[in-house]
């Protein structure tokens, strides 16, 4: 199992390029079953969680390649409808090919994902919203079983605004007879990203990036190509990496626009940010201003930079709260960062950080993917060296991450212990 050794405290400064968004890749990799024949995607990085999804999409009859940053999926023979455990075991996203399967083969037996480090992560919302569209569902043997012969377009109304069950709703909908109209839809660009695919493929989406949706079904859809959006977490977790800088970081590719509560966040604990239209400039502060953050769905704070943001906070000078309302379980980092002296106490899902002068290395151990980044952060900064072990978490969503942070100043070894 590979693990970072990083040696801390060094200086980080000059520019620092942004991959494509994980996120929004594996929806519309979902996406592309409602399509018979072969769509392309560009700016793709390389990422387990991308293979996980593209193996998924084999099983169920697709072909996929994949090649310096594009990735061709040939949907044609899609026949198979069933999302077998070990796969949905590994990555939950794999939840998002219920929707276009039974949209297109009218079945889909998908495993039920379980919990996992961040916490209980329901999938109700996701089967209500095909229960509206007039899906039979079934759970037998852990499997999700759905299915209709033709699914009809109907109001959905989400008791809470999910990114997941947003898009495997609309996924369903398109093909759907008749309308359907979602309301309290999340606004993640990543949902926007797979309403922009799915119309480029002939569907009939409006009211994208507002929380109402309106799906007017269509008989079919076509293959297309397109390229993806940048990585707004990955930028983020830049952009924290170089408020913890004492040089100015530059962070390219990267769409500021996605960013804007981050951004106010990095200004309020004391940061001058020089943004332009493609790349952020983080010239950090002298001394960082402790700054509460309460994660919400977009465009509030992302709880997938509430780990990272708490690693800049463990050095402000005072005290900060940290609150998750999306997942109130997501603090397993805090006894690692704990273990790098930090002094971080936990109440219910509120972190209490009180800045300290210095983090001092040592192992730890990575619980999830954006824990990863933030111990990755806290070791380059902590003094002395600092391990990192099982960062397959990290590899699922950063893709050579040592090797970009390695260009700027950072030394990180990847090692295979
Ligand atoms: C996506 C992101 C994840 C991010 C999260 C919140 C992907 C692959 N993952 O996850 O990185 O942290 O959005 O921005 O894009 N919920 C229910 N029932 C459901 C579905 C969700 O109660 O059926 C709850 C969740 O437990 C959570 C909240 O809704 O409290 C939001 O979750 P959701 O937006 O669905 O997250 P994901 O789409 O799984």
């Amino acid at each position: 199992m590979d693990r970072f050794i990083i040696e801390g405290n060094r200086e980080l400064s000059g520019t620092i390029s942004v991959s494509g968004a994980k996120n929004a890749i594996l929806p519309v990799m979902a996406a592309c079953l409602l399509a018979p024949g072969k769509s392309v995607l560009r700016n793709v990085p390389n990422l387990i969680d991308l293979k996980t999804m593209s193996h998924l999409l084999r099983v169920l009859g697709a072909r996929v390649e994949y090649e310096n940053g594009m990735m061709s999926i040939d949907s044609r023979d899609v026949c198979f409808f069933e999302a077998p455990y070990e796969l949905v075991s590994k990555m939950r996203a794999s939840i998002y090919v219920l929707g276009p399967l039974l949209a297109r083969l009218g079945e889909a037996r998908v495993s039920f994902p379980g919990g996992c480090a961040i916490g209980t992560r329901p999938v109700d919302l996701h089967l209500k919203a095909m229960e509206a569209l007039g899906a039979d569902i079934t759970i037998e043997h852990g499997y999700i079983h759905a299915r209709a012969e033709k699914l009809t377009g109907a109001p959905i109304h989400f008791e809470k605004s999910s990114v997941g069950a947003t898009i495997n709703a609309i996924m369903a909908a398109v093909l759907a007879s008749g309308t359907t109209q979602i309301f309290n839809a999340a606004m993640e660009p990543e949902v926007d990203s797979t309403v922009e695919m799915l119309n480029k493929m002939g569907a009939r989406i409006q009211g994208c990036g507002s929380t109402t949706l309106t799906i007017e079904g269509v008989e079919q859809l076509f293959p297309v190509e397109m390229e993806m959006i940048s990585d707004r977490i990955e930028a983020g977790t830049f952009l924290i990496a170089g408020a913890l800088s004492t040089k100015p970081v530059t962070v390219e590719n990267c769409l500021p626009g996605h960013l804007d509560a981050l951004l106010e966040k990095l200004r309020a604990a004391g940061c001058e940010l020089e943004v332009a239209e493609r790349s952020i400039t983080v010239i950090p502060p002298e001394v960082i201003k402790p700054v509460n953050i309460l994660t919400l769905p977009y465009p509030g704070f992302p709880t997938d930079l509430q780990a990272q943001f708490t690693v800049l906070m463990s050095l402000a000078e005072g005290v900060s709260f940290i609150e998750d309302t999306i997942f109130p379980d997501r603090f397993m980092h805090v006894a690692e960062l704990n273990r790098l002296q930090a002094d971080i106490r936990m109440e219910r899902n509120v972190a209490t950080v009180k800045g300290v002068k210095q983090l001092s290395g040592a192992e730890v151990m990575a619980t999830d993917l954006r824990a990863s980044a933030a111990l990755v952060l806290a070791g380059l900064v902590a003094k002395g060296s600092t391990i990192v072990s099982r960062i397959y978490h990290i590899d699922r969503g950063y893709d050579r991450i040592e090797e970009k942070l390695n260009a700027i100043g950072a030394r990180i070894t990847r090692e295979n212990a």
